[in-house]
Parts: C-alpha cells; sequence; structure tokens
C-alpha cells in the first residue's frame, strides 16, 4: 500500500478491461478515487463498477472516445466535478490490428496512430493543463508497449504509435519536470488481457509467444498495475520520462538466452 495515494484522484482511460480494468482497480484498493473511462457500455464494465462501489470505493463510470478534444476534456472535468481535482492521469486506451504493411490502408493507420497516440497526446495535455494551472505536482502515465523497441511486422501502425508515444513522454517530461509534474511510460509485454485473447487461446500460437519471453509466461494485468500504482505514488518521487519494460524480459533478446552468437 502507499499511503500517499489515499483520497488522490486519477482518470484511467480505457479502463473497461484489460490493463486499464487492473489499473483502476489497483488504485481504487490504494484508496484513490477514480474517473473510469470507457469507450462501449458492456455489462462486464456494469459488474466491475458495482463491485469497486460495494467495496466503499470512490469510482464514477464516464463515457468517451480519447481521439475527440471534447470527451477529454469532459473527463477532466469529471475527476474535478466529483472528486475536487486530478493527480493521477493514466492514458491506457489503445487499440491494434494485424496487416501486412503494404495492405495497409491509410483508414486503418489513421485509426491506430488516433487512439494510441493522438489519444494519449489529448489525456497528457488536458491532465498536465489542469496540473499546472493549480500548481499540482501530478503523474501522468502512459501505456505504450514493448513495441516502442521492439519492431513488429505487420503492425506497423501500432509499433509507430508506441515509438511516438514513448518520445511524446520523454518530450513532455523534460517540459514539465520544472513544475514537478512526472510523466512516465509503462511498456508491457505480452499480457494475458483480452486484447490477446484470441492469440493466447491458441495453445501453438500461445507456445510462440510464451518462447519470446525470457521469463516463460504470459504476464498478469495485476503486475503491470503494480508498476502503474507505484509510477503514481510518491515513491517515485524522483522518476521522470522513463519507460518501465513490463515484459518478463521480452526487450532482452530471447534469441540470445542460450549464450551463442
Ligand atoms: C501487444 C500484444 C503483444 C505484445 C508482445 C503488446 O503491446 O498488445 O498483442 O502480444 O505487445 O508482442
Amino acid at each position: 500500500m502507499y499511503q500517499d495515494l489515499k483520497n488522490k484522484v486519477a482518470i484511467v482511460t480505457g479502463a473497461s478491461k484489460g490493463i486499464g480494468k487492473a489499473i483502476a482497480e489497483r488504485l481504487a484498493d490504494e484508496g484513490v478515487k477514480v474517473v473510469v473511462n470507457y469507450h462501449s457500455e458492456s455489462s462486464e464494465l456494469n459488474e466491475f463498477i458495482e463491485e469497486l462501489k460495494s467495496r466503499g470505493d470512490s469510482v464514477v463510470a464516464v463515457q468517451g472516445d480519447v481521439t475527440k478534444e471534447e470527451d477529454v476534456k469532459k473527463l477532466v472535468a469529471a475527476a474535478v466535478d466529483h472528486f475536487g481535482s486530478l493527480d493521477i492521469m493514466v492514458n491506457n486506451a489503445g487499440i491494434e490490428n494485424e496487416v501486412p504493411s503494404k495492405d495497409l490502408s491509410l483508414e486503418d493507420w489513421n485509426k491506430v496512430i488516433n487512439v494510441n497516440l493522438t489519444g494519449m497526446f489529448l489525456g497528457s495535455r488536458e491532465a498536465i493543463r489542469y496540473m499546472s494551472e493549480n500548481d499540482i505536482k501530478g503523474s501522468i502515465i502512459n501505456l505504450a508497449s514493448v513495441h516502442d523497441k521492439i519492431p513488429w511486422p505487420h503492425f506497423v501502425h501500432y509499433a509507430a504509435s508506441k515509438g511516438g508515444v514513448k518520445m511524446m513522454t520523454e518530450t513532455l517530461a523534460l517540459e514539465y519536470a520544472p513544475q514537478r509534474i512526472r510523466v512516465n511510460n509503462i511498456s508491457p509485454g505480452a499480457i494475458d488481457t483480452p486484447i490477446n485473447a484470441e492469440k493466447l487461446s491458441d495453445p501453438v500460437k500461445k507456445e510462440e509467444v510464451i518462447k519470446l519471453i525470457p521469463m516463460g509466461y504470459i504476464g498478469k494485468p495485476e503486475e503491470v498495475a503494480a508498476c502503474a500504482a507505484w509510477l503514481a505514488s510518491s515513491e517515485s518521487s524522483y522518476v521522470t520520462g522513463i519507460s518501465l519494460y513490463v515484459d518478463g524480459g521480452m526487450t532482452k533478446y530471447p534469441g540470445f538466452q542460450a549464450g551463442k552468437g
């Protein structure tokens, strides 16, 4: 538990499932008041919100599309209206789809760049505006990916978006360090979430993924959420502009594990 997180206020985008959901839950467990942003209604989301409320957590679910400036502004307004502030912004919403690059349409390229990169820019910008106007030494956490440094054929739009998020985060970290607004990345590897459900339900494909992970297992959303709680808390007070790889060693050249080369 991080004592300083109690009664802080957070927004988590794309929090109806997967990593975003685990982060919202972990922050709520820490006593943070959480704006749970979602894109589309689902019974899973309603159950999740009810469960958090039944534990006495302060949460509010707010629909919004992170690619729309007005929707992102509404998220910040919801945090302020419901809970009186904004201390932690978790830009998590993201999408991916597999297409050989030569067949990738401009429409698909734009869609992924808009959600994964522009959405995180809008979330970061609105949070920074609020935090700097109100002298809040906040924490902004952007969910990038191991593919902010590992090239990923058939996912060129995704890899480009995540590489962009990494450099955006580093630039914002440098720019707002004097105001003590910290901006960091979490870069997950293969995590057991709905985005990977199809791939991981096929035993052959799952084994192929595991071969790329030196620690030998698919990560759990809670293992990413634990890192988000640390980056949100003042225990990481001197940390800004990093990319925290939560990947079981995936970015450490698993092909070299046997010592050849
Ligand atoms: C993607 C997953 C993929 C993992 C490792 C993540 O960013 O969302 O689909 O399994 O990277 O390649």
